[in-house]
């Protein structure tokens, strides 16, 4: 266009190559930003360009200004929270999906968006073993994937009591809060799942069980929750954000059982399905509830087509083309590509946690069912917080932690395709030189 900067072939070109050189060097780069609150807004013009100015520029100031102050999730080291990756076909689709700039608010404005949504959220919905027949799209995150269960929970059943563990991530609650619906705690057993038999569903319109907890990744007793849900008539919303992308592996379906009996289900393809920020899945038995929950058609969006409208089933009217990078990664990746890469996470988190065991001083929290190992150092959590934050400042690689059973524990969250066993391996070494500076 002449009346921007940009002439999309050249700096395409050049854009394509700062993606593939910026990957191939991830590894050589520290993983946390190194960097203080403010430090970069400093270094940036604080008003506007007046004139156009050429891509070339904005490319040159990703390099040097804003690289500093990226913590990069790219890094095959990035082990804190729930790891993930944009694996290239993902990349592109991205690139593809925004040259098209759909917007599928009604079927009529994105039909081939529309149709390939609900195709590639079946072709998941059998790659994960999930029983055929259910309705599914994509959310941007499992925040508003759950808020959606939620609200069609409330229509569907006219209560509004919401019930999870209270290892539950905290979207439950900020979903409970926004909408509005009261919220009541289950405890949680030795293991960290939620304990079913303390379960009072008498007003309740939803219980939201969890296969894989933020915290240790425990898996909550689907299916008694199951039984009871169906006994008391309360909508079973369950979230595996995380671990659902586990079941494209069926000796990893043992997390699954129950999950048939489900309401909906949420899967987040962006944090363990290789698949770029944002996609997240939502499955339901119960369409109609969600559009109970959403669906309101003003006259200037009325068309003659019956066709599904996928914004009937979310908050938001502006949807993006977000079908098309998990079709590219399904496609590319193959279920075998996706099997090899969940696999391969397990197997290291499995080596990394054989370590930890063998090493006097060093102990494993809580049990690792997927690619996510909790564990600590002897001694106070000052020590344990010190350790983490000297292998951080050390760029080497980045993790989190979570207090279980009250105490500071360091997390290893394998979820990279990138890592390989030496950055496992680097990673464990660098913690053991930590300790031992402290
Ligand atoms: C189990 C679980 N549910 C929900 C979420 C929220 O995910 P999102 O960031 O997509 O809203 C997370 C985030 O890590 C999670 O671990």
């Amino acid at each position: 266009m002449k009346d921007t900067g940009t002439d999309l072939r050249r700096d395409g070109v050049a854009a394509l190559e700062w993606a593939a050189r910026y990957l191939e060097g991830i590894g050589d780069r520290p993983v946390l930003a190194q960097v203080k609150p403010g430090e970069i807004r400093a270094r940036l013009p604080q008003h506007p360009p007046e004139l156009p100015e050429p891509f070339a520029d904005v490319l040159r100031d990703l390099d040097q200004i804003l690289m500093p102050g990226l913590t990069h999730w790219q890094h095959p080291r990035f082990f804190a929270y729930f790891a993930n990756t944009a694996t290239d076909p993902g990349i592109l689709a991205e690139l593809l999906a925004a040259t098209l700039n759909s917007v599928g608010f009604i079927w009529r404005t994105a039909p081939a968006a529309t149709e390939l949504e609900a195709l590639t959220l079946d072709w998941l919905a059998e790659l994960l073993g999930l029983p055929a027949g259910w309705h599914g799209h994509i959310e941007d995150t499992a925040s508003v994937s759950t808020i959606a269960a939620l609200a069609a929970a409330r229509a569907h059943t006219g209560r509004r009591v919401i019930v999870c563990s209270q290892d539950a991530h905290s979207s439950v609650e900020r979903a409970a809060r926004l909408l509005d619906m009261p919220l009541r705690k289950v405890p949680i057993d030795d293991q960290f799942r939620m304990r079913a038999d303390a379960l009072d569903l008498d007003d309740a319109a939803a219980v939201v069980a969890t296969v894989g907890t933020t915290s240790t990744t425990s898996i909550d007793p689907v299916p008694a929750i199951a039984e009871a849900c169906g006994r008391a008539g309360v909508w079973l919303h369950v979230d595996a954000a995380y671990a659902g992308s586990a079941w494209v592996c069926p000796e990893l379906r043992d997390s699954a059982a129950g999950v048939e009996h489900a309401d909906s289900l949420v899967v987040n393809a962006h944090k363990w399905l290789a698949t770029p920020m944002d996609c997240s899945c939502l499955w339901t038995r119960h369409p109609e509830a969600l559009r109970a929950a959403f669906s309101l058609t003003p006259e200037y969006l009325r068309t003659p087509e019956t066709a599904d409208s996928l914004s009937d089933y979310g908050p938001a009217l502006g949807r993006r083309f977000r079908a098309l990078k998990l079709w590219a990664v399904l496609r590319c990746h193959g279920r075998s590509g996706l099997q090899t890469m969940i696999r391969e996470h397990v197997r290291l988190a499995a080596r990394f946690e054989s370590w930890v065991r063998a090493t006097p001083g060093w102990s494993i929290r809580a049990p690792r069912p997927f690619s996510v190992v909790c564990f600590r150092k002897d001694g106070s959590d000052a020590a344990n917080e010190a350790i983490m934050a000297r292998v951080n400042a050390s760029g080497e690689a980045f993790l989190s932690h979570t207090r279980v059973g009250g105490q500071f524990v360091l997390r290893l969250a394998i979820g990279n395709a990138r890592t390989t066993e030496n950055d496992v391996q680097r990673t464990w070494e660098a913690l053991q030189r930590a300790s031992s500076a402290g």
